[in-house]
């Protein structure tokens, strides 16, 4: 069993998850120091100091401004994660060309995307927030980075499987998006890289594509892990699917509370309680499930017995729900404000980010270039 500490793993390819490491803060609620861990095993010795040392990268394709399923989701724990780390945040762009997308709404979407990271407390003096096409090397090293993966490897994706099924004509940036994403992580050397499970299998491919350049040419690149979120897939209004924009089953983050109230209001409760005295099930219920992310935690244990008891409607219980993401984001959505009535700060921040990233980027490319023989004047002779 590969199921020690996590430098050992890296020796275990087979296990899918074994580099897996679960967020010590992803969640208000949970006791603290109590979940951080290797999937697949207890910790070993120091297991838990593990993800304190790494350089962290992570990215987020620009949908604009954020919604609830990217904040509980991803956007809470990278907050978190500045505290103890060097963090790289990318609006991934480029990735965004991979799917649909309108030339003319693009840059506004980057902008939404980077006030909502600014307004949720990402911090542009402690992490580097940057756009990926800023810098340049990320396409780059994905070109190089097509000379050591097996096209069969990224055949392999579910979600390029699940992606591709649905096209007549599938582009090749689709195939090779892993690619992309492998390539925005091993540029800055990252160890540690926060994604929803979703992602898990593309980690493992930029594992995979970093073993095999190492092998090949010398030890540049550490072997990334994901960090995934306690916090789990969070399901949309609807219950049933991730909460998505493109499902339009979200609440956006910087709603005002009438809106916010307008979408919960519409939220699927456990479908057995017809009416309003029927006992619920809040262990099936996503309402309950996004109370326990946002709703006070003194709170809780009084939603969940009048919902089992069915002294408390679903209507009722949807009302808390609604006031408790008000109250989350009333600085967030102040913060926003500010931004957005003060856009060139944004710009300025995406701008020292870039130079930022780019200094790290090139340090790489230099060693990569040098190691892969891009290098045309060493093989210039005289005479
Ligand atoms: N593919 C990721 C997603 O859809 C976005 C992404 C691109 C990313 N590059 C990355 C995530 C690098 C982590 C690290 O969520």
């Amino acid at each position: 069993m590969c199921s020690r500490g996590p430098r050992r793993l890296v020796q275990c390819p087979s296990s899918r998850l074994s580099q897996a490491v679960f967020s010590r803060e992803s969640d208000d609620t949970m006791a603290e120091g109590t979940d951080t861990r290797t999937q697949g095993g207890s910790p070993g010795p120091g297991a838990s100091k593990e993800p304190a040392a790494g350089r962290i990268f992570s990215g987020m394709q620009p949908s604009g401004e954020a919604h609830l399923g990217n904040y509980l989701g991803a956007l809470r724990q990278w907050v978190r994660l500045q505290d103890e780390h060097e963090c790289f945040f990318c609006i991934v762009d480029q990735h965004a060309l991979t799917g649909d997308f309108h030339p003319e709404t693009l840059p506004t979407r980057v902008f939404d995307l980077a006030v909502s990271f600014l307004a949720v407390g990402l911090d542009p003096e402690r992490s580097t927030i940057f756009v990926q096409s800023d810098v340049p090397e990320h396409t780059e090293l994905t070109w190089l980075f097509n000379a050591v993966t097996p096209v069969g490897d990224l055949e392999r994706m579910t979600q390029y499987k699940d992606k591709s099924a649905r096209l007549e004509s599938i582009p090749a940036g689709l195939l090779n998006y892993p690619i992309l994403q492998s390539a925005d992580i091993l540029l800055y050397r990252a160890e540690l890289v926060p994604v929803g499970e979703d992602q898990v299998q593309h980690l493992e491919l930029a594992r995979e594509v970093a073993r095999r350049w190492n092998h090949r040419f010398g030890e540049v690149f550490p072997e990334p892990r994901p960090i995934l979120s306690t916090a789990g897939r969070i399901l949309g209004l609807d219950g049933g699917a991730k909460m998505s924009k493109s499902m339009d089953n979200t609440v956006r983050i910087l709603a005002e509370p009438e809106e916010i109230w307008e979408r919960v209001r519409t939220a699927v409760t456990d479908p057995q309680r017809v009416r309003r005295n029927d006992p619920g099930r809040p262990e099936v219920c996503n309402v309950f499930t996004l109370h326990g992310h946002l709703t006070d935690p003194v709170l809780l244990p009084d939603i969940e017995d009048q919902c089992r008891a069915g002294t408390r409607g679903c209507v009722d219980c949807k009302r808390i729900l609604a006031d408790s993401i008000g109250e989350h984001f009333l600085e967030v959505r102040e913060r926003a404000a500010e931004l957005k009535a003060n856009p060139q700060r944004v710009r300025e921040i995406l701008e020292a980010g870039a130079v930022r990233a780019r200094k790290e980027a090139e340090r790489t490319m230099t060693q990569v270039r040098e190691r892969m023989g891009l290098t045309w004047r060493s093989g210039v002779h005289a005479g």
